[in-house]
């Protein structure tokens, strides 16, 4: 049976309430925190930066996933490793100079992402596979939370599962948005390693049960604490 990695995303939380909303994480069983950084360049919406991922890292031992949604991600990178980022993640649309930048990130002790938005190929990021820890799959156009998932995009997720394996490389495949109790085994059976979440799990009554849920979707039994 296979148990994705969770990692809830706080652009569907409280900003009156990031500390809290961060110990909730923690306390979900979850195993990530997921950190949307927009410029309203890159995407049409603005979240926050480095000081907000610096002053919530007290808040939780678990790895914080910063997604950069950002042009010119590479001005980002030190700045968010300082803060505190485990692993950052940017978008291959965004810049020219990937590859150097995967490498900055890991000089920096710090776990290198790609992602890329629905109408990008997978082509565009073949050069990249053997330096990143994670490839991020958005599966809806990224800027807001709560947008359904683009079914097109499972494929991407399947036919970069069969790259991995054919290339023998161990990054992780993460998938973001419109993920939930209806699309998680989608996305598992796709390839998936990582869901991330926002309004699935902000937006329910008990994070924790919907995080059992998608953790126990793939056992064939009555899903977790369902
Ligand atoms: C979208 C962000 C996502 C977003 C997901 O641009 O990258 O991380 O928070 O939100 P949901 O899970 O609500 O689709
Ligand atoms: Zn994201």
């Amino acid at each position: 049976m296979k148990v994705p990695l969770v990692a809830p995303s706080l652009l569907a939380a409280d900003f009156s309430a990031m500390g809290a909303a961060v110990e909730s994480i923690s306390r979900s069983g979850a195993d990530w925190a997921h950190l949307d950084v927009m410029d309203g360049r890159f995407v049409p919406n603005l979240s926050f930066g480095p000081k907000m991922v610096a002053d919530l890292r007290g808040c939780s031992t678990l790895p914080f996933d910063v997604h950069l949604m950002t042009v010119e991600p590479e001005s980002l990178i030190a700045p968010f490793a300082d803060a505190g980022a485990d692993l950052i993640t940017f978008h291959v649309e965004a810049t020219v100079h990937a590859h150097r930048h995967c490498e900055a990130i890991r000089k920096l002790g710090r776990r290198p992402g790609i992602s890329l938005v629905p109408s990008t190929p997978l082509s565009a990021i073949e050069e990249l596979l053997a330096v990143v820890d994670q490839v991020l799959v958005m599966t809806v156009n990224p800027g807001f939370g709560g947008q359904s998932l683009l079914p097109s995009c499972l494929d991407k997720v399947r036919r970069l599962a069969a790259m991995r394996k054919r290339l023998g490389l161990g990054f992780l495949i993460s998938v973001d948005g419109g993920i939930g109790r209806d699309t998680a085994a989608l996305a598992i059976e796709a390839g998936a390693d990582v869901l991330v979440m926002g309004s699935a799990f902000f937006g329910m009554p008990e994070p924790a049960r919907e995080v059992a849920f998608v953790k126990g979707c793939m056992s064939g039994l009555e899903p977790g604490m369902g």
